[in-house]
């Protein structure tokens, strides 16, 4: 193993040498522990490409893939070849540097997941005219949203940096948001968001208090340090500090929790009951918290998993009309989101652990969206 970022190679041409791939990795029983792992890429088997990691984003979606890489497979897209340790995935632009897919290009850019590395190797199959999928084998059973990578178009995105940091958690919220309108908000008078400062809980508050949420009220619920953030995006009608909690007003609720901070759950299902009519996990931003109790009052919180939701968003709208509308609701987010947000940008094997850690630590400050780049 080395930290030499800077020894990288890059190869142009498909019959170059095989490129170093240098690779962020977490030792998977204890994540705040990482390394950098440095070695030559493979070289490509016939159907395969060697791509670039152009940038990704990473927040602290990215630390709750490794609170559940055993049980959501997290671990399985990009394997470290040690069983100890796990690559996290993140969303990226990806350039392909050699080619052996007669259907994919050098030079052709796309988006999708990708390691927090400099290279990775896939082989695209179902190659078209906007997507194609990696059907490197180990990927074969993990989730195909997860699996598709998008030729990158700019107009598409508006912003190329905000897009890795806030389109796949807009996704999660603008899924989540179109669920509880369909279901007439079970009859909710109020949207309690627990983590309120996440970009997750954020992209919700922003659907939420458009017109369709009629006379609820929407609620944001964050750390002391971080309410005035919350409060200057004007998405939300009340804002609480978790201590303060006790405090929401006791009227038919949907609790939407993105902080997994069970403490917190405990006190709003203790002070609402059965006034819930409705409680969503969403996410798990407070990771060494104690997690719920089992005998909670009101409904027992329900996990909400993205991927299954846009599988089934395709299969009713088709490809086309589903695509069409998130690509509208996104641009509906950016333009708010855009005013909210600061991207900062870190090159090289420090910035990246520098970020990591305190995101590990709960210290970032959420107005900031981090772009990272091991120097591909
Ligand atoms: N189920 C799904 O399909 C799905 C999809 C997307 C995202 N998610 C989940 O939603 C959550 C939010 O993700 P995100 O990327 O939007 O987060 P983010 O923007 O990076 O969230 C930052 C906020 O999270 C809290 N936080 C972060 N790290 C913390 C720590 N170590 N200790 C205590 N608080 C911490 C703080 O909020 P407060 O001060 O407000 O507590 C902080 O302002 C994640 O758990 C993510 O996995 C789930």
């Amino acid at each position: 193993m080395s930290t030499a970022v800077n020894a990288l190679k890059r190869c142009d041409e498909a019959d170059a040498g095989p490129a170093r791939t240098v690779a962020f990795e977490v030792r998977k029983a204890n994540f705040a522990e990482h390394r950098l792992a440095e070695a030559p890429s493979p070289p490509l088997e016939p159907g395969q490409i060697l791509l670039a990691v152009e940038k990704f984003a990473l927040t602290a979606n990215n630390i709750s893939y490794a609170l559940a890489g055993d049980r959501l497979g997290y671990w399985d897209y990009f394997p470290s070849g040690e069983p100890l340790w796990g690559r996290l995935p993140a969303f990226g632009f990806l350039e392909v540097v050699q080619s052996r897919c007669d259907a994919v290009s050098v030079g052709e850019r796309f988006y999708g997941y990708v390691p927090m590395a400099s290279h990775v190797v896939m082989r695209p199959t179902r190659v078209g005219e906007r997507t194609f999928i990696d059907a490197y084998d180990r990927r074969a059973a993990l989730h195909e949203a997860y699996n598709t990578y998008y030729r990158w178009d700019e107009a598409r995105g508006g912003r190329p940096d905000l897009f890795p940091a806030l389109n796949p958690l807009f996704m999660t919220s603008w899924l989540y948001f179109d669920y509880l309108a369909e279901k007439g908000y079970f009859g909710a008078e109020q949207v309690i968001l627990l983590g309120a400062s996440s970009k997750t809980g954020l992209a919700l508050a922003h659907f939420l208090s458009g017109a369709a949420m009629g006379r609820r009220v929407c609620v944001g619920v964050t750390s002391a340090r971080n309410r005035a953030f919350v409060q200057q995006t004007g998405c939300f009608d009340r804002v609480l500090s978790y201590d303060e909690v006790d405090g929401v007003i006791d009227l038919p609720s949907v609790v939407v929790d993105f902080s997994g901070d069970g403490e917190v759950v405990g006190r709003v299902h203790a002070r609402l009951g059965g006034q819930i009519v409705l409680s969503s996990r969403i996410g798990q931003t407070h990771w060494d918290a104690d997690r719920a109790p089992r005998d909670l009052p009101g409904p027992k919180p329900a996990f909400f998993f993205a991927p299954g939701h846009v599988q089934e968003g395709v299969a009713i709208w088709g490809e086309q009309a589903f695509h069409d509308r998130a690509d509208q609701a996104w641009l509906s987010f950016l333009a708010a989101a855009e005013t909210w947000f600061e991207v900062q940008r870190g090159e090289g094997a420090a910035a990246l652990a520098e970020v990591y850690d305190a995101l590990v630590a709960g210290v970032v400050d959420p107005s900031r969206a981090h772009i990272l780049s091991l120097g591909a």
